[in-house]
């Protein structure tokens, strides 16, 4: 009897997994709704710093400068003064503009810095120590920022960080396991160990502070860019890459300067999208996907249908090939930014797409991809008067090169890699480049960060983005996708398992629970190469509801928090 029943269940439990299940995707989870303001980003305490300037009064630019200096003492992994990132600011009345404060290479950087003696790309040097830095852009983007759209004074949205620093605050288990990570990392690397990192292991709970980081972060407080570009913190950085062997000199950061960029802005349906211009990718990268996946019916296909992810996956082949060879820092190169958006253009790259079959992309040693620990941030900010930041800002790979400034308490940049330091070669993100992206002195590197604003007949809809090197701009489409097409609420549109394909590798990496075995195999059938991989972005996002409140979509894969009032 007993084993009758046995096998009546094993069978049961054959078929329910075997069988084409149709799964009902519904809005997905409700996130943390707001009447009015809202800050959703990859800490609490940092969103808490966010929402205190904006129940201050502060505005969307206030509050953003707050959470990233914020972010660079509670989430040091990716939050930072050493790296740099991108804004997108829609004001209230319908107004944007963009913001690039990503690094530069140093006025020492040359092409070929990367490359040994047999002309083989050393990765290391571009991934880990000095040489690996670019100039920091983000201390003179909070500055520019502030200075054209910030309200309220300076100092008071950079003290709550001195605060942090300096009094300490309790690590969340990620933080601390982040740290047990990276000590050793920052001991090989920095030419002075951190005291505050003398510890055997973090736990949750456990308090850390950043004295060195709190004085840095007092001298900005007190005199703004200057504060970091000259001075005692610029002697700091010097004197720690002369001891490190890196290229930084005083010149290159008192050459410094952020620049206001041409936003990227693009129709697709009701909707209108502001995006970051080059030097990122993102903005025409998602340009070009919308516009290509607009030819066809994804949103009656269903989030799962097998057409569905064939076709954008297809298009992010097409996109990312595009990626490689047009774009790069537009102060050094022409990037054809409306011939790749030209809809006509858009519709013959559509043309190639078979809805029979996966086109294979020509058979090239395929890049490695992430052996590095991956981190970036975004947040996203809505007002009480709804004007909208969206910023992304990194500094590269997870706690950047491991350099902490000797005496300055702050970690430096590895964005060097995001050049491409050979044709060809593969960056730590998989990715490949040629000459629009080669290492030139002054220059920018190209960037995935794809901030984006969404507006729906002309009114804020949707402020969006995410880390993910190259992964953001999938993630990032599929994002608003979920929403507009696939009628997710924020939350649920977050939480929704993501894919990713960026031509080469030939294949569609996936976080697992995203395709289920029949999906997989319908794919396959196509010609599709599957990975699967771990957690996809980090999303933190906000709605704009019909009835006008918000909802904050803040990615359950981190400590992501959204508050709001
Ligand atoms: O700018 C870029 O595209 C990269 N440096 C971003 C790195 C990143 O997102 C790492 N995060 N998870």
């Amino acid at each position: 009897m007993r084993k009758r029943v046995f096998f009546i269940f094993l069978s049961l439990f054959l078929i329910l997994s075997c069988s084409e299940r149709k799964e009902l995707v519904g809005p997905g989870r409700l996130g943390v709704r707001a009447e009015k303001a809202m800050v959703v980003s990859a800490h609490p305490l940092a969103t808490k710093v966010g929402l205190d300037v904006l129940k201050n009064g502060g505005n969307a630019i206030d509050a953003a400068v707050a959470v990233q200096f914020a972010l660079a003492v509670v989430h040091p992994s990716a939050g930072n003064i050493g790296g740099g990132g991108f804004i997108v600011y829609r004001t209230r009345d319908g107004k944007y503009f963009t913001l690039d404060y990503r690094e530069k290479a140093p006025a020492a950087a040359h092409r070929d810095m990367y490359l040994d003696e047999n002309g083989k790309a050393d990765s290391g040097k571009s991934r880990q120590g000095h040489l690996a830095a670019g100039v920091p852009g983000s201390v003179y983007g909070m500055v520019m920022a502030h200075e054209k759209f910030g309200e309220m004074p300076w100092r008071s949205l950079v003290e709550p960080s001195v605060k942090l620093a300096r009094d300490g605050f309790p690590l969340t288990e990620k933080e601390a396991d982040g740290l047990n990570w990276v000590t050793e990392q920052i001991r090989q690397y920095s030419t002075v160990m951190p005291s505050n990192l003398e510890r055997e292991e973090w736990h949750e709970g456990d308090t850390i502070s950043w004295p060195g980081l709190a004085v840095t972060l007092e001298r900005i407080a007190e005199e703004g860019a200057e504060g970091f570009y000259k001075g005692k913190t610029a002697k700091l950085i010097v004197e720690e890459m002369r001891r490190g062997g890196g290229l930084i000199t005083y010149e290159d950061l008192a050459n410094y300067r952020a620049v206001w960029r041409e936003p990227v802005v693009f129709d697709y349906k009701d909707y209108k999208m502001i995006s970051m211009g080059p030097p990122s990718s993102g903005g025409v990268a998602i340009g070009q996907l919308f516009g290509m996946v607009s030819h066809f019916p994804v949103g009656e296909w269903g989030v799962n249908d097998v057409r569905t992810i064939h076709v954008m996956a297809e298009c992010e082949k097409l996109v990312f090939a595009d990626r490689a060879e047009y774009l790069g820092d537009p102060d050094f190169i022409e990037v054809p930014v409306f011939k790749l958006l030209d809809p006509e253009y858009l519709a013959l790259r559509t043309a190639l797409i078979s809805l029979d079959k996966a086109r294979q992309t020509t058979k090239i040693s395929a890049g490695q991809f992430i052996e590095e620990h991956e981190e970036t941030t975004h947040f996203s900010i809505v007002d009480a008067e709804g004007n909208a930041v969206s910023c992304t800002t990194t500094l590269n790979g997870s706690y950047g090169n491991y350099v902490v400034v000797g005496g300055a308490g702050f970690l430096l940049n590895n964005e060097m890699d995001d050049f491409s330091s050979k044709p060809g070669v593969p960056n730590m993100y998989g990715l490949i480049g040629g000459e629009a992206n080669a290492i030139e002195p002054g220059k920018r590197m190209l960037s995935s960060m794809t901030p984006t604003i969404v507006e729906k007949n002309g009114k804020l809809f949707m402020v969006t983005g995410t880390p993910g090197g190259s992964t953001i701009i999938t993630s990032v489409f599929q994002n608003i996708l979920n929403v507009i097409e696939f009628g997710m609420n924020m939350q649920g549109a977050v939480d929704f398992k993501r894919f990713h394909h960026q031509w080469r590798p030939d294949y569609i990496q996936y976080e697992k629970g995203r395709f289920d075995r029949a999906l997989r195999k319908k794919l396959k059938k196509l010609g599709h190469s599957l990975k699967k991989r771990d957690a996809i972005g980090r999303v933190d996002a906000i709605l704009v509801r019909e009835d006008g409140s918000l909802e904050g979509g803040a990615d359950p894969r981190g400590d992501d928090t959204a508050m709001g009032f």
